[in-house]
């Protein structure tokens, strides 16, 4: 299974910072950024991952991350995403590196206290489709929000204003190869995104959908205060620990 780190887009949330350098680049406590969603794939076993890159200074993340091999990655590829299209949009330029295969995607500024190992594990068993992990918070009108009956995933309603329950899709996701197909049939929305959430709803539709439950904390880093708590967290007591 390979690895997709998403860091395109213009992180225009957190501006003036994101003025002179990449959001991704910005430092939660003594790392950068995106160096945590790369480290949550290798603790997974993946380590052939592509990262996308978008906006000002792609080199930094080349000298950065130069070959991977100090984060244990075995092979790294770099693509870079013009404007800020969506994360759908991002995703769409792993195709040629996903090779007919399933891959993992990590939002760049997600971070989460626990290796998703497990989950992992669970999606190669499942062999097809779709796998969310979800986690349940204080704001999830600020996510992608589960529509939950019972034990089923009805649909997924992005920043809902009213959200249906208290549980965030977290930013990372697992997809079979139909992911690219499913990208070439969206539209934007109505702020001009390539939605991963209408991804996710026609994995739903098609019935391949499953999800589990985060264990540990989560959090995305992309406002100021995400962006103080991720760094909080990762000096209370560190990143993707086994
Ligand atoms: O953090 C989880 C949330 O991420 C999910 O719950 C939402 O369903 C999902 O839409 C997303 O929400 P955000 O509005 O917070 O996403 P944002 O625009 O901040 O982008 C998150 C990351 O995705 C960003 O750090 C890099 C990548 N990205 C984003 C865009 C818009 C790209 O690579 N290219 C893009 O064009």
């Amino acid at each position: 299974m390979k690895g997709v780190v998403l860091a395109g887009g213009l992180g225009t949330r957190l501006y003036p910072l994101t003025k002179i350098t990449n959001k991704h680049l910005l430092p939660v406590y003594d790392s950068p950024m995106i160096t945590y969603p790369v480290e949550c794939l290798v603790k997974a076993g993946i380590t052939d991952i592509l990262v996308v890159t978008g906006g000002n200074n792609p080199g930094d993340f080349l000298r950065l991350l130069g070959n991977g091999r100090q984060y244990g990655v075995e092979h790294i590829n770099y693509a870079y995403q013009e404007g800020e299209g969506g994360i759908a949009e991002a995703l769409a330029l792993a195709e040629a590196h996903a090779a007919c295969g399933p891959v993992c995607v990590v939002l760049g500024d997600n971070l989460v206290e626990k290796t998703i190992k497990s989950a992992v594990d669970e999606y190669k068993k499942q062999g097809k489709g779709a796998k969310i992990l979800l986690k349940e918070v204080d704001d999830p009108q600020r996510f992608g929000v589960p529509v939950l009956a019972g034990d089923k995933v009805v649909r997924i309603e992005e920043k809902p204003r009213n959200p249906a329950s208290q549980f965030a899709v977290t930013g990372i996701y697992m997809y079979d190869f139909q992911v690219f197909d499913f990208i070439k049939t969206l539209s934007p929305s109505e702020r001009g995104e390539l939605e991963i959430t209408d991804v996710n709803n026609l994995y739903i539709n098609q019935g391949s959908m499953t999800w589990s439950v985060l264990d540990g904390w989560w959090t995305d880093a992309g406002t100021f205060d995400s962006l103080l708590k991720a760094s909080n967290l990762v000096a209370a007591g560190g990143a993707n620990k086994d």
